[in-house]
């Protein structure tokens, strides 16, 4: 499917399942495995960079059709940037060409773009796209796709605080007032439900530094499959998965039973 660029809606996906109750709100993904797609196949690893933005589109149309409120999607991280300038260069270049080209469906589908990450490293042209983009889209009422780029969690948290700790400097917070909430709300993500389902493909058991406040409640699925194979059937696995678990958020299983009937 993910050669045919043309803007289309998205209910060329198969038709989301009856019970909507299990559908995860927010979906968290670290897409893992492109440079090892591309290896196994003798390809240089940007090549498997190029073929992960088709996964990604397919996991965009899946989420939008099953009524998923936010997708967060892992494009590139703070520790990222130590990589080749090569393969940094090709990524920064893919960002820019996908948001050029995937924006009229993201428009048509009324989806809403929010990037996330240190935004002072990227070149103009891609600071410039960002802002277009969000800025087109900034009026969708649709899913919401976060793209983390340039992000770490340990980033996010300590800006949050920081900022917290200019209110509290300048005498305009209280700080036996800060709660939770007051937190989240300096995040990036600041507005969004936690996510409930966290996906990691590539094999890996680890967060690598993705959404660390926002993870803490949120189910963990790990699976082996490279990104670019991340296909239609290996995200439904994955909504199946999440789909199977009782989420106690810390009472007992007794407990949450007793609430349900
Ligand atoms: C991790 O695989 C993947 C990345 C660092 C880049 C992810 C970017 C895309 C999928 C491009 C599309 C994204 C958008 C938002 C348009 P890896 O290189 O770490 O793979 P490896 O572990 O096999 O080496």
């Amino acid at each position: 499917m993910g050669h045919d660029t043309r803007p289309r809606r998205f209910d060329s996906v198969s038709p989301a399942p009856a019970d909507s109750a299990v559908i995860p709100r927010h979906v968290a993904i670290i897409m893992d495995g492109n440079g090892r797609w591309a290896r196994a196949r003798h390809l240089p690893r940007t090549e498997g960079h190029r073929q992960g933005v088709h996964a990604t589109r397919t996991a965009v149309r899946f989420c939008a059709a099953r009524g998923v409120q936010a997708l967060t999607l892992f494009a590139f991280s703070s520790e990222n940037w130590k990589r080749p300038s090569a393969e940094v260069n090709t990524l920064m270049s893919l960002f820019v060409s996908a948001l050029e080209k995937e924006l009229p469906e993201l428009v048509q589908n009324n989806i809403r773009l929010r990037f996330i990450g240190e935004r002072e490293a990227f070149s103009d042209k891609l600071k410039h796209r960002i802002h277009e983009a969000e800025a087109a889209t900034r009026d969708n009422t649709g899913m919401e796709l976060v793209i983390a780029v340039s992000y770490g969690g340990r980033w996010d948290i300590t800006a949050a605080v920081r900022c917290l700790a200019v209110e509290v400097a300048e005498g305009r917070l209280d700080p036996a007032s800060i709660s939770v909430e007051t937190l989240d709300r300096q995040l990036s993500t600041a507005g969004l439900p936690d996510p409930d389902l966290f996906i990691r493909t590539g094999g890996e058991r680890r967060l690598s530094n993705f959404l660390l406040w926002q993870l803490a409640y949120t189910e963990l699925y790990f699976c082996d499959v490279l990104w670019p194979d991340f296909d239609e059937d290996a995200l439904q696995a994955a909504f199946e998965f999440f789909a199977g678990r009782e989420r106690r958020f810390g009472r007992t299983g007794e407990q949450v039973s007793h609430e349900r009937a």
